[in-house]
């Protein structure tokens, strides 16, 4: 009798427990539940104290209907301790106060830097004519920075081009440098393109952009570090009109139909004829202000690619002609900007670079 009494009890605890616990709706009183029925003096503690006292038979009846009892409540306990918290949270999400006329936060999304910006544009503008984006690299020789472009060692016009050693020692003439201006990219282009078909080479047009370096004294319109741009384009029958018409063509598609532009007779090694290109200064209306200095600004060089520059790059100059140009973005951003010096442009200063 009194063995079965122990399961009635065990049976009825489990009735009663589920019972009480529908009416539990907070954490204090999950916790008193809790005692009640899973805690330290109850049905089924007790179930298990009277196991040794047990006859054989019932004791696994008694055992396993203590588990099952323990079991069931453990689990409806996890369940309502589930939904308490699910309720205390939606409770506190209706008890904010939401004012809808508050101002909202102000988004400060980023930006990018006007550097960038010009040489989108520039990818852009060049695209459209028909120039397509070659990558060189920033760490030269001095056999592609200079000598194959016609800078032999001890050249004078090395003099222009102060120039930044990585690597010198054991290199003798040929030492390691931080290019000097993008135009080592043409003699590597011309090359990659001229090992396609080494008899017949391609005709190309693209444009190089990328840092370059030069060891200066910085003023307003010189920096240790600027972007170049580098156009080429080589192929038969190309001549110095074409070179006019696009740089005269790129100005108008960048400044405007009725920009001025004028070149100026020059010299570069790598190229002959060679030429600098100016653009008037629009905003000063050619007088001469603090971004252009004399009313026009020098935005790069360019000429006829020299015919042993051609050659290095593995095009026959008795068949082949082309142009090419390096112009600065930073100097049209100068001028599309208004930008009175060109040091504002690594200066990281946010005042500079929010206004673009
Ligand atoms: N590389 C020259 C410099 O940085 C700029 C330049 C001049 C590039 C004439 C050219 C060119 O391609 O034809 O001073």
């Amino acid at each position: 009798m009194a063995e079965e009494n122990v399961l009635q009890e065990l049976e009825d605890a489990l009735a009663k427990g589920l019972e009480d616990l529908k009416s539990v709706a907070s954490e204090e009183a999950l916790l008193a539940w809790r005692n009640q029925y899973l805690g330290k003096n109850t049905a089924i503690t007790q179930a298990f104290q009277s196991l040794g006292k047990l006859s054989a038979e019932m004791r696994p009846q008694v055992g396993q209907a203590a588990n099952r009892v323990k079991v069931a409540l453990e689990a409806a306990l996890a369940e309502r301790s589930e939904s308490i918290k699910e309720s205390a949270l939606a409770a506190s999400i209706a008890s904010e106060k939401l004012d809808v006329t508050l101002p909202g936060r102000p988004m400060t999304p980023g930006r990018l830097h006007p550097d960038t910006q010009m040489l989108r544009e520039l990818y852009r503008v060049f695209g459209e004519m028909g120039f397509q984006v070659y990558r060189s690299r920033e760490v030269e020789t001095d056999e592609y920075n200079f000598q194959l472009l016609n800078f032999p060692v001890g050249h004078p016009a090395r003099d222009m081009q102060d120039t930044y050693f990585v690597e010198a020692g054991e290199r003798g003439d040929n030492p390691i440098v931080m290019r000097t201006h993008t135009s080592p990219g043409q003699v590597r282009s011309m090359r990659e393109y001229a090992a396609t078909n080494p008899e017949n080479p391609p005709a190309i047009r693209l444009v190089l952009p990328g840092m370059c370096y030069r060891y200066e004294q910085t003023d307003a319109r010189h920096e240790t570090q600027f972007d170049q741009i580098e156009g080429i384009a080589v192929g038969e029958g190309i001549t110095f009109s074409n070179l006019k018409a696009t740089l005269s063509d790129l100005a108008r598609r960048l400044f405007g139909q009725n920009v001025r532009t004028r070149f100026r007779a020059s010299y570069f090694p790598f190229t002959e004829p060679s030429a600098e290109f100016d653009v008037e200064c629009f905003l000063c209306g050619g007088k001469g202000c603090a971004v252009c200095g004399g009313g026009w600004l020098e935005i790069g060089g360019c000429g006829m690619v020299n015919p042993n520059v051609l050659r290095n790059g593995g095009y026959d100059p008795e068949r082949y002609s082309g142009f090419a140009f390096g112009l600065g973005p930073q100097r049209i951003a100068m001028l599309r900007y208004g930008i009175n010096d060109i040091r504002y442009f690594w200066e990281n200063d946010l005042r500079f670079l929010e206004q673009f």
